[in-house]
């Protein structure tokens, strides 16, 4: 049984009623049979991917290539990340640009699915953007694949993205404090938006980590990227506003 024809069956399903199981978000409209067959392939993958006794094999991920530098460390998660890149804008004409002043997301662990099923994670990856946005405090795994919460993204400073892995007393995985060393545009045809709607997917990134990370974390590449991006300029725009997004996140040590 393949699980990427299953997913990829899925989305090619017509709509035929409202959804009641909230594993979809009633993102997607399946009849009450389908729905519940999609619900149990979900929660076998993330039983796969969560199980306690399950040790993901890094060994076999490989972070997508790219024109950024190569990674030397050792691979210790891969995140699917949802959430917001977060603007500032001077004022509302044209002659403004768009600043970056920030993104939060919730990081939620792929590292099995990257594992043991890497043709789910670029799926899992556009999927959860059309997903409403997580709140930042709870623990709930994010659907399709039942993923667990690893950590919270945010910005320590204006220029220090930071990856936060202690989510509970018992999981306090370190925190990675990071810097920007390099960045390539997103591939064209990346997901420009929550919805397919939007100004396009923010750039890939390699960032390496600053003073105050814990636990050896030497870089993080955001990839795979969908939406996230500005408008290319202020015109009509608020003084600060958010843009959805999702993406991966490679964590070295
Ligand atoms: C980014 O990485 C590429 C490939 O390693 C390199 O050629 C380029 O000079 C780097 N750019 C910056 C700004 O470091
Ligand atoms: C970014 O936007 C989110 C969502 O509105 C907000 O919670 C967060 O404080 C903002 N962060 C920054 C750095 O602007
Ligand atoms: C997201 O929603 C849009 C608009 O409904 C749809 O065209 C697109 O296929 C969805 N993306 C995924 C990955 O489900």
């Amino acid at each position: 049984m393949h699980f990427s024809g299953l997913i990829l069956a899925s989305l090619a399903t017509g709509a035929v009623a409202a959804p009641t199981s909230n594993v979809f978000n009633d993102v997607y409209n399946f009849d009450s049979n389908l729905e519940e067959f999609y619900s149990r392939v979900s929660a076998h993958i993330g039983r796969y991917a969560n199980g306690p006794s399950s040790t993901p094999d890094m060994s076999k991920v490989s972070l997508p290539s790219s024109s950024l530098p190569a990674p030397t460390g050792t691979l210790k998660y891969v995140a699917v990340g949802r959430g917001t890149q977060n603007y500032t804008c001077a004022d509302s004409t044209a002659d403004a640009v768009p600043t970056l002043i920030g993104a939060v997301a919730n990081l939620y662990d792929a590292s099995c699915v990257a594992a043991n099923f890497p043709d789910l994670l670029d799926l899992i990856t556009d999927i959860v953007l059309n997903y409403s946005l997580p709140s930042a405090n709870v623990q709930t795994s994010m659907p399709p694949a039942n993923l667990d919460l690893l950590g919270h993204h945010y910005f320590e400073t204006a220029t220090e993205p930071a990856f936060n892995l202690n989510t509970t007393p018992d999981k306090q995985l370190g925190i990675a404090l990071t810097a920007k060393r390099n960045s390539t545009a997103a591939p064209s045809g990346s997901v420009p938006g929550q919805f397919n709607v939007g100004y396009g997917a923010v750039p890939w990134l390699y960032l390496t980590s600053v003073t105050g990370t814990t636990d050896g974390y030497t870089a993080v590449y955001r990839v795979k990227t969908a939406g996230g991006a500005a408008p290319s300029t202020c015109a009509g725009q608020p003084a600060a506003f958010q843009v959805q997004y999702s993406g991966q996140y490679f964590i070295y040590a």
